[in-house]
């Protein structure tokens, strides 16, 4: 019997990969620019980490995390997310005392146990962006800036920003209490999971994907009527900051985002032809979390986009191919020689060069370099080894010419570098 990958996780093949180097270096081109510096922590962290951060009562922590006894019967679990684990590691290394603010994005994958669909996965990928030390709103309107700045970047089009604010611990408990009195009131058609969240938790409430629930929540009272003066100022001016960056955004007054570290600002881009799994990317502002963890009282925002998810929307896409710029093709033995040595010739200066080693004819060679987009062969026969030369042709327009050997370099230096400025 063969053995295939585990239900959810999936192995992302030759074609496919391109794409995600694409969308990795995109990002940390611009995570470049606008001043981060990676961070890379490990894919298992203690059990305690996740579960009051991320919040008890959440579907995360209640009924998705990959929780595991090592051998030294010590309860571990696999990240569900990252920015729990880059804080923790923010406090265990003190990066506090080296600098005011902090910029920091990591790439890797995520681990949840949710019933895999399309979009959906139990292994994921996520780009991860986290801007600590400043509850300053320009820091929101900076964060969304750079998301969208990735997002166009990838070449997403049609999304969709919604924009919330969750208030702070002062003025969560007044909204607590108003959607407490008005869930008690629908109590008899909650599904089971609400009624106990009402009592819990009732913020959670938001996260149900029971129709039902939904439709009532519809007549649910609203968190912006209930924030405070200063989360309210706070909220619009990060709304004017972005409104000024042209950025279209919706205000989403259910937009609670399935994390309990979230305050103030939340923020979510869905697109719609992903189906019912939208969401390409989500965050939001989280300034009790990291001295809930013991660290220093330091506010903190940021989001994390969805590497499967964007990989979906750039399926259509033929240019992620990996294609050799030069095809060889010896015919002969010693021709193969010859060959070889331009081959590496070519590898030293970095250009992307393929070549095989079985005896083939002229033609099925030709048709390899074809099939995988080459854009020159390089035909190396006897009659040209004796001349010391080789025939290039143009895989585009199908024009060959003849070149000598000790030129070869040359004449696809100038040709792959002048492509690639
Ligand atoms: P999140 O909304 O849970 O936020 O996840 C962010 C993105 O990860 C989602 O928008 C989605 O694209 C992708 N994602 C989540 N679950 C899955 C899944 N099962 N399969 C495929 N893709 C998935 C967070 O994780 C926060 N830590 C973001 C953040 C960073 N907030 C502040 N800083």
């Amino acid at each position: 019997m063969t053995i295939t990958a585990l239900k959810g996780f999936k192995d992302i093949l030759p074609g496919e990969s391109e794409k995600w180097l694409f969308m990795e270096e995109t990002a940390r081109r611009i995570f470049q620019t606008f001043g981060f510096s990676e961070i890379r922590t490990p894919v298992l962290e203690k059990t305690d980490l996740f579960i009051s951060s991320i919040g008890n009562y959440t579907d995360i922590v209640e009924k998705e995390m990959y929780t595991l006894i090592d051998r030294s019967g010590d309860s571990i679990t696999l990240r569900p997310e990252a920015t729990v684990s880059v804080m923790r590691a923010f406090i265990e290394h003190n990066l506090q005392g080296q600098q005011p603010v902090h910029r920091l994005y990591s790439i890797g994958p995520m681990f949840r146990h949710e019933r895999p669909q399309k979009g959906r996965f139990r292994q994921f990928h996520q780009i991860n962006a986290e801007y600590i030390g400043t509850a300053s709103p320009f820091a929101d309107a900076e964060m969304i800036y750079l998301l969208i700045q990735i997002l166009d970047h990838l070449g997403l089009e049609e999304t969709r920003l919604r924009i919330n604010s969750l208030g702070c611990p002062l003025c969560r408990p007044s909204f607590n209490s108003a959607l407490q009195d008005f869930l008690g009131e629908q109590k008899e058609v909650l599904c089971p999971d609400c009624q106990r969240r009402m009592e819990t938790n009732p913020l959670r409430v938001f996260d149900c994907k029971v129709e039902r629930c939904g439709e009532v929540l519809t007549a649910a009272p609203r968190i912006t009527t209930f924030i405070c003066m200063e989360c309210l100022k706070h909220f619009e001016q990060v709304q004017e900051l972005i409104a000024g960056l042209s950025i279209p955004v919706q205000r989403d007054p259910r937009l609670v985002r399935g994390l309990d570290y979230y305050c103030r600002t939340t923020f979510e881009v869905s697109v719609s032809h992903l189906g019912s799994q939208d969401a390409v990317a989500g965050g939001g502002r989280y300034d009790g979390l990291i001295r809930e963890l013991g660290g220093p009282d330091r506010p903190a925002i940021g989001f994390a986009i969805g590497l499967d998810r964007a990989a979906l929307l750039l399926s259509t896409l033929e240019e992620w191919i990996n294609r050799p710029f030069v095809f060889l093709i010896p015919l002969g033995t010693a021709a193969r020689d010859q060959a070889f040595n331009l081959l590496t010739v070519l590898y030293k200066k970095e250009i992307p060069a393929m070549m095989e080693y079985e005896d083939k004819s002229l033609k099925s060679q030709l048709k390899r370099a074809d099939k995988i987009k080459s854009h020159y062969a390089a035909i190396l026969g006897t009659e040209e080894l004796n001349k010391n030369q080789i025939l290039i042709r143009n895989l585009n327009d199908q024009s060959q010419e003849f070149i000598p050997i000790p030129h070869f370099l040359d004449y696809f230096l100038e040709r792959y570098y002048k492509k690639k400025v």
